[in-house]
């Protein structure tokens, strides 16, 4: 069944020619991958989503936040399509248009009129929390430009609020010098539970959501220990949406691109315990078998709604373009598209 499944996706790829772009993030399974026409980052997919206007169609293997990224980013006649609209992101959900609308109000209550905040969303975020950025002065940041995104955020107003990943908030603070008692945490379902909750927020340089990704949290100081134990040459290399023990533990860390560029540079034999997504860890140590690649978690941790892309859904939505049809379109409405897309383009006209 695979083989017919590899022959049926590659025919659909044949018949629509450059009428079709796939765009896969690393994190895709090998089975998916190989497909695509183009691999990335967010940030990178999000700048090649902006950038192949010929193409009809761009098919996003990835999950549905990256999916409405590309729908705003891209020209008005392509179709955006999720394989399987079932790919959300636990951490994108973690935050919502209501819940950010009242933390908004009510920071802004608590700090009267030079509460000066500037909204910052990590991409991982759905459309009406770009948009609402967008509105308010804010901005996008992938894990490849939190530290600029910060900076800038820094020369419009006094506080930023982060969301929805609490770690990599906290972990681009400290690179920026905030420290820890300059940041508060901003739990939705509780706020104001700490008995000193409103001074904290009223001292807060940075507000962090309480929001974050179950596969970065799988990661510890311990493994860590245990790698560097028993092979004292490794490196660690770490995404920045682990916790903030383990990054700063950590030889290096970075955007799932900047993963890809260590390895590539590094040196035969050099030896590398790795904190991030499993299909990606595999791919590296299958493609760099010169040096020694391991995960730094012993259990097997796929990120579940990456994997949901699944070569069979593949097959079913490009045989669907192929007859004109579109299967599973993500579209973002315009109103939401537009605000959305001022927030990606501070975002994407920003230098590194
Ligand atoms: P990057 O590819 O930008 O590092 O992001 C990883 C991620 O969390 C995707 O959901």
């Amino acid at each position: 069944e695979p083989e017919e499944i590899h022959r049926r996706i590659a025919a659909a790829k044949e018949a629509l020619g450059s009428r079709l772009v796939i765009l896969g993030h690393h994190y895709q399974r090998d089975e998916i991958i190989q497909y695509a026409d183009y691999r990335g980052d967010s940030f990178k997919l999000a700048q090649l989503a902006a950038g192949r206007p010929e193409a009809d169609y761009i098919v996003f293997c990835g999950v549905h936040f990256m999916a409405e990224s590309a729908d705003i980013l891209s020209a008005a006649h392509q179709k955006v399509v999720l394989p399987n609209p079932a790919a959300g992101c636990s951490m994108a959900d973690m935050a919502n248009i209501a819940e950010v609308e009242e933390c908004w109000e009510t920071l802004h209550e608590l700090l009267g009129e030079d509460a000066s905040i500037i909204p910052v969303t990590y991409m991982n975020s759905a459309a009406n929390l770009k948009a609402f950025c967008g509105r308010n002065g804010g901005i996008v940041c992938t894990s490849s430009n939190a530290p600029a995104v910060m900076r800038w955020a820094f020369s419009q107003g006094k506080r930023v609020l982060f969301f929805p990943d609490e770690h990599l908030g906290r972990n681009t603070a400290l690179k920026y010098g905030i420290p820890e008692e300059h940041m508060a945490v901003w739990n939705p379902k509780d706020p104001f539970a700490a008995a000193d909750a409103e001074e904290a927020f009223e001292r807060a340089q940075i507000i962090l959501w309480k929001g974050f990704c179950s596969t970065h949290m799988r990661f510890s100081l311990q493994q860590i220990e245990k790698a560097r134990a028993e092979y004292p040459d490794v490196k660690i290399l770490v995404h920045p949406e682990c916790r903030r023990e383990v990054v700063e533990a950590a030889d290096l860390y970075g955007s799932t691109e900047y993963i890809i560029q260590q390895v590539e540079n590094a040196p035969a034999g050099t030896r590398w315990g790795i904190g991030t997504e499993i299909n990606l860890v595999h791919r590296l140590a299958k493609e760099h078998p010169e040096q020694f690649i391991f995960c730094l978690d012993p259990v097997v941790c796929p990120c579940s709604t990456m994997y949901r892309i699944h070569p069979a859904y593949l097959a079913w939505v490009l045989e669907a373009l192929v007859n004109d049809e579109v299967i599973n379109q993500v579209s973002v409405d315009e109103t939401t598209a537009h605000w959305a897309r001022v927030a990606l383009e501070r975002m994407l006209a920003m230098k590194g």
